[in-house]
């Protein structure tokens, strides 16, 4: 027997999911918080999670907890769905959608899970090229348009390009799309810019939040929000006890602490100028602007052997050089402000050695 003939063609067809496996002292890879527990929490955290009685089954559902976070986010409860990480949530959406001929509409480039995860649910993943401004073009309008497709999945801010879609744009797509439209919030705590007020104006609209980018990334805890008959149906998709007790106790410490955890993201928003003007001062590079944790950058020179020679130096970015359309492209997370000096002094110190 070949296993291979027993695997559906679409994941023979794949590459897993490439996680660079670098131990970097300075990480600035995967877009996460460079802010864990604050200092003087972390005791409080500790004797929380020491309760937690390991030999029982977590809260099926984390009801409690969406309770608590429905109020936080300003939704019903019966709107809004928790995961491990938001990449489960966009997982049941995937699954729950999928029929037979569907697709899925996404631009490129953006975050690599929403292809991923569509194609493994058997969905055909199509994908229409950001424009030159990084933003949604006609074009996109039109695939969603003509496509039809049962999901529409948008990074906002985009991941790798930092920068927000026009707002407009997105409204048109929700309002032409027979699909779900899925607004990914994921860096909302550093633009600030939300979705949420037009839940109730349209059916369609999903929003997805994350505690990964607030310093919470081990934890795995994601949110969904949108109308209660697709939570409903979703509900039935995912597994009893998708997020586990330990990280019920982490999201709901959160909560308890959230202006804290806020600091970290606005310390973070603070650095990003430093990290932007430093880009743009160095010759052949161009940075572009960002909302988001992280600053997507170009340059007119091959960014290969200069991605090798910083891990070299102890510095760990984003590489996009196995990616055609985005050769010589880089993606630089903020870190805190020592990360940051490292990484421009090794930058530019391999520029011009
Ligand atoms: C746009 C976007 N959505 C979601 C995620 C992942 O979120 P989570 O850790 O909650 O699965 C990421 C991670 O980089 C992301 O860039």
């Amino acid at each position: 027997m070949r296993i291979e003939r027993l695997i559906r063609e679409e994941i023979i067809g794949q590459r897993a999911y490439d996680v660079e496996d670098v131990s970097c002292p300075v990480k600035l890879d995967a877009n996460e918080s460079p802010y864990g527990v604050p200092a003087e929490l972390a005791s409080d955290l500790m004797e929380r999670l020491a309760a937690v009685p390991l030999n029982r089954y977590p809260e099926a559902g984390s009801m409690r907890l969406r309770e608590r976070y429905a109020a936080f986010f300003g939704v019903p409860p019966e709107g809004l769905i928790i995961g491990n990480g938001s990449d489960e949530l966009i997982a049941l959406l995937c699954a729950a959608l999928a029929t037979p001929g569907s697709s899925v509409v996404v631009p490129a480039p953006t975050f690599v899970m929403y292809r991923i995860i569509a194609q493994n649910s058997g969905q055909r993943v199509i994908e229409v090229p950001l424009g030159p401004d990084h933003d949604l073009g006609e074009a996109f309008l039109a695939a969603v348009v003509s496509k039809r497709p049962a999901l529409v999945f948008l990074s906002y801010p985009n991941n790798p390009t930092g920068n927000c879609f026009d707002r407009d744009r997105i409204i048109e797509i929700i309002e032409a799309a027979e699909g779900l439209v899925v607004v990914d919030e994921a860096y909302f705590p550093f633009c600030g810019k939300t979705f949420i007020p037009l839940l109730g104006r349209y059916e369609n609209l999903v929003i997805l939040r994350t505690l990964s980018k607030l310093g919470l990334a081990a934890a795995r805890v994601g949110f969904l929000m949108g109308s209660p008959l697709l939570v409903r149906e979703l509900d039935k998709v995912r597994l009893p006890y998708n997020v586990n007790a330990l990280s019920q106790v982490v999201a709901a410490f959160y909560l308890d602490h959230e202006a804290a955890f806020r600091e970290g993201a606005r310390a973070v928003v603070a650095a990003r100028g430093e990290v932007f003007g430093a880009l743009a001062q160095t010759k052949g590079v161009r940075p572009f602007p960002s909302e988001a944790n992280f600053i997507f950058f170009t340059c007119d020179f091959d960014t290969h052997g200069l991605y090798r020679r910083l891990i070299e130096g102890g510095v760990l970015v984003r590489s996009f050089h196995a990616v055609p359309s985005l050769r010589n492209a880089m993606r630089v997370t903020i870190g805190s402000p020592q990360e940051n000096r490292r990484f421009i002094d090794a930058f530019q110190g391999e520029l011009n050695p």
